[in-house]
This record gives C-alpha cells, sequence and structure tokens, in this order.
C-alpha cells in the first residue's frame, strides 16, 4: 500500500476513535452531577418530555474501556495502513503455525504406515479409509470422487495404465507427477491431409469401431512411420513414455474419428501434478496404496 493511502487509513481510524473520545466528553460536561436528578433537556413534545440524566457510570466506563481496547488492538496488530503491529501478526503464519501443529500431530498417524509395503497396506482397512480421506482432499478434483476420470483424467479404477500399476510406478507417477506428450501427427510433421484420415481410420481398425476399411489399410504404413515409435508396432504402447495403448477400446481423450483426428493434428499435452513438494512421503505411500487398492 502506497505511504499516501497508509496515512489516509491511520487518519480516519485514529481519528474516528479521538472524535467518540471527544463525544463522550463533550457531552458529559452539560451534566452538573452523576446521579440522576428531575431535571429534564427543557424540550416539550406534547407534553412529553425528556429527562437530562448522565449516562450510568458503567455505561460510561464501558465506552472509555472500548476506546483503550481499540488502541491496544491497534497497537499489537495490524490495522493501521501499513503498520503491521507490535505481535508481528498475519494471517498467513497463523495458518502456517496451525497446519505445523496439525502435521506433528498427524505425521505420526500416517507414519505408522510408512514401512508396510503397499501391497499390504491396500488389505488395511483403517489405511484404506484414510487413503480415501486423502484422496476426497488431494485428487478427486481432477479424477473425482470415485477416481473414475473424466475426458483427459484417467480412470484409476480400471486396469489400464499410461504408467505402471504396480506399486512403483504408482509411487513415482505421485512423488514426479507426469507429463504426457503427444507431439502434432506424431514424428511425421509434414503428414498430408489424406495421410491424417487414413491413420484415424487405421487407430479406428484397433478396436474394430465403425471405419473406411480402405483408408485404414493404406493408415498402417504412415502408422508404422509416425506413431509406432512410441504407441508401439501393434499399437499396444508404451508405459515408459506414456503412450496408451490404443487397441483396448479404453479412451483417455474421444474415441470417435473427430476426437482422434483432433489428437493427431494438434497432438496432445497432459499433466499430472507432481505430489512430493505437497505432500509428506508418508501421505504418498498410503494414497498409492489406496490408487492400487482401486483396481486391484
Ligand atoms: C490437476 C489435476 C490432477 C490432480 C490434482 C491429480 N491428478 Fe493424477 N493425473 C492427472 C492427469 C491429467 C493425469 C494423466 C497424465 C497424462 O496423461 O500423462 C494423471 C495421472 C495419474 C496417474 C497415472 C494413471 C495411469 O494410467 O498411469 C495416477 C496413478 C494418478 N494420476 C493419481 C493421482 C493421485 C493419487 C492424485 C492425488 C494425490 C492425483 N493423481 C492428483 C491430473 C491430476
Ligand atoms: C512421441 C511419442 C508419440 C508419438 C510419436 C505419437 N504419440 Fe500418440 N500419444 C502419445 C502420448 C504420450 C499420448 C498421451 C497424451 C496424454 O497423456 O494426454 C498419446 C495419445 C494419443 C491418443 C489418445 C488416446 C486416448 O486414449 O484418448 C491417440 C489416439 C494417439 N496418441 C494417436 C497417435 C497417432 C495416430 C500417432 C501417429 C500419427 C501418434 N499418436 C504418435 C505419444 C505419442
Amino acid at each position: 500500500m502506497s505511504t499516501f493511502w497508509s496515512i489516509w487509513i491511520s487518519v480516519i481510524v485514529l481519528g474516528t476513535i479521538f472524535g467518540c473520545w471527544w463525544l463522550l466528553m463533550a457531552t458529559r460536561k452539560g451534566q452538573t452531577t452523576d446521579t440522576e436528578t428531575d431535571r429534564t433537556t427543557g424540550h416539550s413534545f406534547d407534553g412529553i418530555e425528556e429527562y437530562d440524566n448522565p449516562l450510568p457510570k458503567w455505561w460510561f466506563y464501558l465506552f472509555i474501556a472500548t476506546c483503550v481496547f481499540s488502541l491496544g488492538y491497534l497497537a499489537l496488530y495490524p490495522g493501521l495502513g501499513n503498520f503491521q503491529g507490535l505481535l508481528g501478526w498475519t494471517s498467513t503464519n497463523q495458518w502456517e503455525a496451525e497446519v505445523q501443529q496439525a502435521d506433528a500431530r498427524y505425521s505420526e498417524l500416517y507414519a505408522r504406515y510408512g514401512d508396510t509395503p503397499v501391497l499390504d497396506l491396500a488389505d488395511n482397512d483403517d489405511a484404506m479409509k484414510m487413503g480415501q480421506r486423502l484422496f476426497a482432499t488431494n485428487c478427486s478434483v481432477c479424477h473425482g470422487s470415485a477416481g473414475r476420470g473424466s475426458l483427459g483424467f484417467p480412470n484409476l479404477t480400471d486396469d489400464d495404465w499410461l504408467y505402471g500399476g504396480e506399486p512403483e510406478n504408482i509411487l513415482s507417477t505421485l512423488h514426479d507427477g507426469r507429463n504426457g506428450n503427444m507431439p502434432a501427427k506424431g514424428v511425421m510433421p509434414s503428414m498430408s491431409n489424406d495421410q491424417v484420415d487414413q491413420v484415424v481410420n487405421y487407430v479406428l481398425s484397433f478396436s474394430d469401431r465403425e471405419r473406411d476399411a480402405d483408408a485404414a489399410q493404406a493408415g498402417e504404413d504412415v502408422f508404422a512411420q509416425a506413431c509406432s515409435s512410441c504407441h508401439g508396432a501393434d499399437g499396444k504402447g508404451n508405459q515408459a513414455l506414456g503412450a496408451p495403448n490404443l487397441t483396448d477400446n479404453v479412451w483417455l481423450y474421444g474415441s470417435t474419428y473427430d476426437w482422434i483426428r483432433e489428437t493427431v493434428v494438434n497432438g496432445r499435452q497432459n499433466q499430472m501434478p507432481a505430489q512430493g513438494d505437497r505432500l509428506s512421503d508418508d501421505k504418498i505411500h498410503i494414497l498409492a496404496a489406496y490408487v492400487y487398492s482401486l483396481s486391484n
């Protein structure tokens, strides 16, 4: 905040407090005594008059206490423009302290399972309840609350894996993240429109979907040149590259001619964010077991 606005705010805040103080004192002066009297303000409204009694003492001192409290508060906590307050409190460091406390308290719970192999952990009901909650908090935004995925987000409950479904594959996916990168037109950037049409028809033939048989046949060559280095000569994919199996009728994107054409023409970039710098190793361990349990 600029110095001008900082001073502006401070003047308004302090001015209001001192203004209240002044009002309290100024209205008190007119009253000659601290006790109740029969004196009235002198106005008469249709015969109705108003007593001119002082504020009860407790009430008066409550007002004073409010002013004093607010000055003390503004000295200790941020409230006057850029002044940070003597305690140095911020919502961020309060939050961090709370997270640290929670981590210290709960990390023991997670650590209990740290040494259990993922395969055994997947059979442990308590650990899997924990895994389910961790999944709901950290993963369900993308993979869905049941882990079934959606367009562009893989289904984690089937046994079709981009990167492999063994515990060590899943651990490595979670820890370091994954970048799925399908280059536009594979390794044949000069592909003609006809060749695109042919290779798309050829891909459709893998899963026996409706296609143009002649074009599909011509596409075999194109596939061998442009695609097989990643998806394999038989189209069964390559988990080391995250290149999906194109023959199993499980689709990350759509399965129609148009969707596949879109993938071939423009390529696909997809990212599974690394969790290693967000979640502790113990939590990742439990999550890996949970993911494993979804399909086993
Ligand atoms: C921001 C969205 C996002 C979040 C959050 C996310 N993922 Fe992913 N995840 C993806 C995407 C996208 C892919 C596919 C990457 C690709 O196509 O290469 C993926 C891939 C995976 C895979 C690999 C699947 C396979 O077939 O090999 C696993 C396992 C996985 N995620 C588990 C998790 C878990 C567990 C969490 C929670 C800690 C999580 N993901 C959080 C987007 C996300
Ligand atoms: C450099 C490696 C590479 C090459 C070459 C390549 N792909 Fe891919 N392809 C991938 C990867 C990786 C993905 C997954 C992208 C993702 O995770 O979003 C993919 C995804 C796809 C998909 C989507 C599958 C689904 O389940 O929705 C299709 C279809 C596809 N490729 C077809 C082709 C065709 C046809 C060619 C040849 C013209 C080709 N690919 C060349 C790596 C490659």
